[in-house]
């Protein structure tokens, strides 16, 4: 038996191949784009395992698709791949549309021919299981209920518009062919081998070099947090029980402002590796210029998944946080690795001066 992951050298994807190679015997077909975010020294681990099989390839390639499905006869695919971050988006949107929208687009109909054709019990136990993002249902107000499964979607920005979209092509998918499809959407993940353009890897490695933490308007925006481990065991809970054509939402009742977020981290490395000066990590906190379209809050409610599949978060904030500054501290080589051209021509742009 096997499964198909697409984007998993990026950061959840990854997470999830390490964890699947570790916790089961199960081949693992793993097929990305590798671009910026997708990284190979982050499955270096797995470098000569036959049970990880590395495919360089966009989602957007039906021939491609067609061809892995066929040779490799995976009883399921999980959907990691996409455009992720929400600046990058506003900046360019182009990519976002392409892949979230168009290729996932190619991912289901190259799924939907390889489905139809499989003899019947395999079709019956057959999984597409879509990935995507509490972002879909928008910004709520400061007393609001959490997110729901049941909640409008309204998404605010080019990135989580163009994931409402791959999650709408999904449901229609189901409702219109039958194809055995499982989303789940989920708040923010934090962790190992997260790139640093996303908030908590970016204050945990300027920090340590000694620039800006750069905070954007009043820091008062609430996100909900989820370890990377806990998402990836959500994903593996859903594949094996959930119900088919259905949503869950994934979370980790873990509601905090960003510059809480980002005094926790300044406090852990005041204790883990103090400033050669003495000085606390709190004194490179910069505000900056706000997010374009910057949404308030995020909540997920995830009982849900919860009651229906017993499935709960295994972290708390404070044990996973510490766990991921320790990681960063410990696997300076992964974060000089990706420090590429192209990372310091995005700092350059999205932050000029300000975040040096
Ligand atoms: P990421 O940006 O770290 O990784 C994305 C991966 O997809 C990269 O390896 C990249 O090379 C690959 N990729 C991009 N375009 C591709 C294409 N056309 N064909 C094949 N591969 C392609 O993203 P992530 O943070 O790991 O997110 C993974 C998924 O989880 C995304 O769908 C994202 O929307 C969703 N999600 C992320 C979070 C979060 O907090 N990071 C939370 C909820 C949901
Ligand atoms: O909610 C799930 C989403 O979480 C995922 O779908 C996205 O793929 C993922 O990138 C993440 O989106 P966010 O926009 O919430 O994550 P980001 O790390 O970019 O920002 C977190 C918060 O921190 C957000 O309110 C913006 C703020 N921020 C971010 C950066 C990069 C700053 O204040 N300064 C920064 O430099």
């Amino acid at each position: 038996m096997a499964i198909l992951v697409t984007g998993g050298a990026g950061f959840i994807g990854a997470n999830f191949v390490l964890d699947w190679v570790a916790q089961t015997d199960e081949k693992i077909i793993n097929l990305d784009k590798l671009t910026y975010a997708g990284n190979l020294q982050t499955l270096a681990s797995l470098e000569g395992d036959p049970q990880h099989v590395f495919v360089q390839g966009d989602i957007n390639d039906g021939a491609l698709l067609g061809q892995l499905l066929t040779e490799h006869q995976p009883r399921a695919v999980i959907n990691f791949a996409a455009e992720s971050h929400v600046d990058r988006s506003i900046h360019g949107p182009e990519d976002f549309i392409q892949t979230n929208i168009v290729g996932t687009f190619r991912l289901l109909e190259a799924v939907r021919g390889y489905w139809k054709g499989l003899p019947e019990a395999l079709r019956e136990s057959f999984r597409l299981l879509h990935v995507s993002t509490d972002e879909v249902y928008g910004s709520l107000e400061a007393q609001a209920p959490a997110f729901t499964e049941q909640h409008a979607y309204a998404p605010n920005s080019p990135y989580s518009a163009s994931k409402a979209a791959s999650d709408h092509l999904v449901r229609s998918y189901h409702h219109t062919y039958g194809l055995p499809v499982l989303t789940t959407n989920c708040s923010n993940n934090y962790g190992p081998f997260h790139f640093p353009e996303k908030l908590i890897p970016l204050v945990i490695v300027n920090a340590l070099a000694g620039k800006a933490l750069p905070i954007y308007g009043d820091g008062q925006q609430i996100r909900d947090w989820l370890y990377v481990k806990d998402h990836c065991s959500a994903i593996r809970r859903v594949l094996e029980a959930g119900q088919v054509g259905e949503v869950y939402n994934v979370g980790g009742w873990n509601e905090k402002p960003n510059l809480e977020i980002v005094e926790r981290i300044c406090g852990l490395l005041d204790e883990l590796q103090p400033r050669a000066d003495g000085n606390p990590y709190h004194n490179q906190i910069n505000f900056v210029a706000d997010r374009p379209g910057h949404d308030r809050r995020y909540a997920i409610d995830a009982r849900k998944l919860e009651r229906e599949l017993g499935w709960k978060p295994s972290e708390t904030f404070e044990t996973g946080i510490r766990k991921t500054v320790e990681w960063y501290l410990a696997n300076q080589w992964w974060v000089q690795g990706v420090q590429s051209g192209s990372y310091r021509d995005w700092v350059a742009r999205q932050y000029g001066g300000q975040g040096e």
